[in-house]
C-alpha cells in the first residue's frame, strides 16, 4: 500500500536547547504548582526555635494527620525507644522520642511527602537529596550546639530545607534536572551558573519560591536563598553560614566517605562562620568535628530508617 506522505506525520523535532529551557522556566515560574508541606509539617518547623513549645502542642498537632501519627507511634515502639510497653499514645510516644527528635521526623516526613507521588526514578533521586538534607540538618544541629551561633532546633530545620529547590526542580522537570544536577557532592562556586545554563534559574532561587509558597520561618527561607553565597546573607547570617560550613562538610563525607583529614579551616566559608563564634566556640567546633561528623552519620540513618 502506498504511503500518503502528504498525511504522514513528520518526525517530532528534537527540541533545541533553547525550548527546553524555556520549558523548564515555564515549569519552575508556576510556583502554584510546585509541591506543598502538610499544614503539620509547617508548624512543627515554624516550632523548632520556640522555646516554649511543648509536648503537648506538638502531639495535638501530630494527631491531626493519620501517617505523622501512625510514623511517631512507629518510631516510639522501635528497638531504640521502647521500655516493656507498647506505646498506644501520641502525646506518650511524643514524650519518649524527645520533643526535639520527634519535630525532626515530621519535619522530615514533610519534605519526604513531597515527592511521594512521583515516579519510582524522581523519587530515588529525591530519597538522596533527603539523605543529604537530614545529614546537613544534624551536622548542622550539633554544630550549634558547639558553637551557641543558632538554636539547634532552628539549625535542623535550615539544614533539612537547605536544597529542597534541587527536589522541587527534581518533580517539577526530571529530565533536565539530571542534566543540570548529576546529584555528585562536588559542588564549587559554578554549581549555580551551571544550573542557570540549563534550568534558567538556580536550586536557591526555586527553594526560596516554594518558602514563600510555604510560608516557611524567615531563617529557613533566608537559608535556602543564601546557602551558597552566605556573605550575601545580612539578616540571619550566622544560621545560614553554619549551614553552609555543614553542607560543605557533608558534600566532602558523601563524596570521599571520610571525615579523617579534612580541613575545617580550608573550607572558604568557616572563617565567616568563626566571626559569629567567640575563640573558644570555634576551637570547640574544630576540635569537636569528626565526632559530629560520625555522630550525624548514625543519627541520620536512624531517622531514615523512621521515615520508610
Ligand atoms: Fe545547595
Ligand atoms: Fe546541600
Amino acid at each position: 500500500m502506498a504511503t500518503n506522505f502528504l498525511t504522514r506525520e513528520a518526525p517530532a523535532a528534537r527540541p533545541n536547547r533553547l525550548s527546553v529551557r524555556e520549558a523548564v522556566l515555564r515549569e519552575l515560574d508556576r510556583v502554584e504548582a510546585y509541591p506543598t508541606l502538610s499544614a503539620t509539617a509547617v508548624q512543627v518547623i515554624a516550632l523548632s526555635d520556640n522555646p516554649d513549645a511543648s509536648a503537648g502542642t506538638v502531639a495535638g498537632l501530630v494527631r491531626r494527620d493519620g501517617v505523622l501519627a501512625a510514623a511517631v507511634l512507629r518510631a516510639a515502639n522501635s528497638w531504640a525507644y521502647r521500655g516493656k510497653t507498647a506505646v498506644n499514645d501520641i502525646q506518650q510516644a511524643v514524650l519518649l522520642l524527645g520533643l526535639q527528635e520527634c519535630s525532626r521526623l515530621v519535619s522530615a516526613l514533610g519534605v519526604k511527602a513531597t515527592y511521594a507521588k512521583h515516579p519510582p526514578a524522581v523519587r530515588e533521586r529525591c530519597d538522596v537529596l533527603l539523605r543529604h538534607s537530614l545529614f546537613v540538618a544534624r551536622l548542622a544541629a550539633g554544630a550549634a550546639k558547639l558553637t551557641g551561633v543558632s538554636n539547634p532546633g532552628a539549625a535542623f530545620a535550615a539544614g533539612l530545607l537547605h536544597d529542597i529547590g534541587r527536589v522541587v526542580a527534581c518533580v517539577r522537570c526530571p529530565d533536565a534536572f539530571a542534566e543540570a544536577d548529576p546529584i555528585d557532592f562536588a559542588e564549587d562556586d559554578g554549581t549555580l551558573g551551571r544550573e542557570r545554563d540549563v534550568l534558567g534559574i538556580d536550586h536557591c532561587a526555586v527553594g526560596f519560591q516554594f518558602a514563600t509558597k510555604n510560608t516557611l520561618p524567615e531563617g529557613v527561607a533566608r537559608t535556602i536563598l543564601n546557602h551558597h553565597r552566605p556573605a550575601e546573607e545580612h539578616l540571619q547570617r550566622g544560621l545560614v553560614t553554619l549551614v553552609t560550613v555543614a553542607d560543605r562538610v557533608a558534600n566532602h563525607v558523601q563524596r570521599e566517605h571520610q571525615i579523617a583529614g579534612y580541613d575545617l579551616g580550608a573550607c572558604p566559608f568557616f572563617a565567616t562562620l568563626a566571626e559569629s563564634c567567640t575563640g573558644s566556640q570555634e576551637k570547640a567546633l574544630r576540635a569537636g568535628l569528626p565526632n559530629l561528623v560520625v555522630k550525624a552519620i548514625r543519627e541520620t540513618r536512624a531517622l531514615l530508617k523512621s521515615t520508610a
